[in-house]
């Protein structure tokens, strides 16, 4: 064949193939079989075989391999690719939000919210129209070469009907589908499974065999393009890009109000796994670009976009070691140390892996992979094993059989998960016990910190929570301590002394019962009034309080027999201990009924809590129909709402105040 047969020839097959897979990969339609599509492909391939010089940029045979690629070659980005903020919950959301619309004066403001793949991002450029180069993001200045592997990518077109140059951006992703094809044939081949569709996307892209890239199925949708555009709005930018066929994300929504942007983010939250691929939250982006430059950047992230992360997220890694702690109730917790990791915005090192029945459920070798989430409660947990990064050799963690503190043999009762160390004097259950005792919640002793707790313990001080009311016979040995001025000496046995009248609901919690939190602790000084009344109460009398299961009525009678806790409180009595008799006003107008708290305060949440509760309030978080009041302060959000709806009753700061002052009746 002459050359120049050759050349019309390539181009008009070239055209033809083009045209038919756009169809077909952009619009879902196809005019023509696949036989006779790949027919056409099989004449262009060997016709560039013969004539290598005539082929074409956009030649489709570039999308099903050529020749390896020997290594990437580093590409400047000529606008960097940043990353983006990120917000956990509605209540950062909404700071976000707010700040932006304090800044901007009034104006008109719209948001895209948009899904935000989970994958890699991507930066390509069109040059006359043609498909000339896609770039990794790299460290946002500098990526890698990447065209060869992106050009396989059948939904991207390799010529756009737009001359002038373009730079668009967006997320490479497998989709489930594909992934789980790939990671079948991956198990039957006996080859390494990948853990996510990103990292299998990821790992595909550095493949430097395009042959293998183009088996694999990745795919693209664009967000963005960053030079080349012409309108005022993002979103109309997004569909003028449509409008040359580019993939662009089109799970997208313009929203006016922070209520319809929070919508679109809960929406994509719950139904994430009705897309095709994954998501690990939404992006929320101001629409106007002359708002876009009035708010600029920080160092690395723009202003005006925001990331809504969803809740769960699941991270791996290696399992260093298993540390066995004991508490102060002697239960001993295996906690796992990992290799560092981050997970939505921290880093974890530590995890507990709460018991033993946990860790022989989740069947954990030592240096295994291990995957760890964190749900809403912010809390790493360890939620299973990668056991295809198992090591040869490796044994199953084990559990102790003597505890890792004072070595005493530990008890393991059959029908309890719980492993226990049982020796009483065990310092780590004298530690934990004394710091419960202190704590704020508990006797709240001021000047009484952890740091003192193990000082004194060190030196022989203190052993058992009587010993902290013997404490000032021992004021010489407390002088030569490294740390101890008289001043402090004096401050930190005063309010000792003072702790002797602190409220016996306090003391209750402070004994550490087991399944006794502050709540309950209130209950049983309302019920008992005064120590001994405690020490005294009976099944019977329990068995007739509201709010308390056999587990809790059971965990109090057991305490309360046992002669070494009759020891302590006898001791204590001899040594001045007189708590405050608790009075629940049986009689507050309060009494049951319960406030939600919504909004900024001028007081702290905390101490709204404690006056609220005081006078019988019930503090609860959130606002259902049972609800009896919200109390808002400034910029109330999504609770304000719903309390509305539910015809809630609504007061301010200022009338709960009077309330509480009994200017008010709550029924005003
Ligand atoms: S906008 C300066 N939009 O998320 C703004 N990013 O955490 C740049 N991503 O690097 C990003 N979907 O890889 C944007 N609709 C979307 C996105 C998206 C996924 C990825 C992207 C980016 C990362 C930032």
């Amino acid at each position: 064949m002459l050359p120049d047969q050759a050349k019309k020839i390539i181009t008009e097959l070239t055209e033809k193939i083009n045209f038919y897979s756009d169809e077909y990969y952009q619009k879902g339609e196809s005019s023509i079989n696949d036989n006779e599509f790949d027919l056409m492909l099989d004449q262009l391939k060997s016709l560039e075989d013969q004539f290598p010089d005539m082929v074409l940029p956009d030649s489709p045979t570039s999308r099903v391999g050529g020749k390896p690629i020997s290594e990437f070659i580093n590409v400047r980005h000529s606008i960097p690719m940043l990353s983006l903020g990120n917000v956990y919950n509605a209540e950062e959301l909404k700071d976000w939000y707010q700040t932006i619309i304090k800044k901007i004066d009034n104006r008109d403001i719209s948001w895209v919210c948009e899904v935000k793949i989970d994958g890699f991002a991507i930066s390509i450029i069109y040059e006359n129209g043609q498909f000339k180069q896609a770039v990794t993001r790299g460290n946002g200045e500098i990526g890698d070469d990447v065209s060869q592997n992106i050009k396989t990518i059948r939904s991207l077109p390799l010529s756009i009907k737009k001359t002038e140059s373009i730079v668009v951006r967006g997320e490479v992703y497998l989709s489930r589908e594909r992934f789980d094809q790939i990671n079948q044939l991956r198990q039957k081949e006996d080859l390494s499974l990948f853990k996510n569709p990103r990292n299998a996307a990821a790992g595909s892209i550095r493949i430097k065999d395009t042959r293998i890239v183009a088996q694999r199925g990745l795919d693209l949708l664009l967000y963005d393009i960053v030079a080349g555009f012409h309108q005022d709005t993002h979103s109309q930018n997004l569909s003028d890009m449509e409008s040359y066929l580019l993939p662009v994300n089109t799970y997208r929504k313009t929203c006016h109000s922070y209520e319809s942007v929070l919508e679109f983010c809960r929406k994509w939250e719950s139904g994430k796994k009705t897309l095709p691929f994954d998501i690990d939250g939404v992006v929320i982006k101001v629409d106007q670009l002359d708002i876009r430059r009035q708010l600029g950047y920080t160092i690395k992230i723009p202003r005006w976009a925001v990331a809504w992360k969803f809740k769960s997220q699941k991270v791996s890694s290696r399992l260093l070691g298993v540390e066995n702690s004991i508490g102060r109730t002697g239960v001993l917790t295996p906690v796992a140390n990992l290799e560092p990791v981050e997970l939505i915005g921290t880093i974890v090192k530590r995890a507990t892996l709460h018991n033993y029945d946990q860790v022989e459920r989740l069947g954990i070798f030592e240096s295994d992979t291990l995957f760890v989430e964190k749900g809403g409660d912010i809390i790493p947990k360890i939620v299973g094993v990668d056991y295809t990064k198992r090591l040869e050799n490796a044994k199953p963690i084990v559990k102790p059989l003597n505890c890792p503190v004072c070595s005493h043999l530990l008890s393991h009762e059959n029908k309890d998960v719980d492993i226990k160390c049982i020796n009483a004097s065990c310092p780590a259950v004298v530690r934990g016990a004394l710091e419960h005792f202190i704590s704020k919640k508990g006797m709240d002793i001021q000047h009484f910190g952890v740091a003192n707790i193990n000082l004194f313990i060190d030196q022989g001080l203190i052993n058992n929570i009587p010993d902290i009311y013997r404490l000032k016979d021992h004021k010489e040995k407390l002088t030569i301590l490294e740390g101890f001025g008289e001043k402090s000496i004096d401050n930190l046995l005063k309010a000792i002394d003072f702790s002797k009248q602190t409220p016996l609901n306090q003391l209750i919690y402070a004994f550490g019962i087991s399944n006794i939190g502050e709540k309950a602790a209130k209950t049983l000084a309302g019920e008992s009034k005064i120590l001994d009344g405690f020490m005294t109460l009976t099944e019977e009398k329990l068995s007739r309080v509201a709010d308390f299961g056999p587990i809790m009525i059971q965990s109090v009678l057991d305490w309360i027999k046992k002669p070494e806790n009759v020891a302590i409180v006898q001791k204590l009595i001899s040594l001045g201990v007189r708590p405050e008799t608790f009075e629940i006003t049986a009689t507050s107008d309060f009494q049951g009924r319960s406030v939600v708290i919504t909004g900024t305060l001028s007081k702290s949440r905390n101490e709204w809590k404690t006056n609220l509760e005081a006078v019988g309030f019930k503090v609860i978080s959130a606002v259902s129909k049972k609800t009896s009041y919200l109390m808002v302060g400034e910029n109330p959000g999504s609770k304000y709402r719903k309390a509305k709806t539910l015809d809630i009753k609504i007061l301010t700061e200022s009338e709960m105040e009077a309330i509480l002052r009994s200017d008010l009746s709550p029924d005003t």
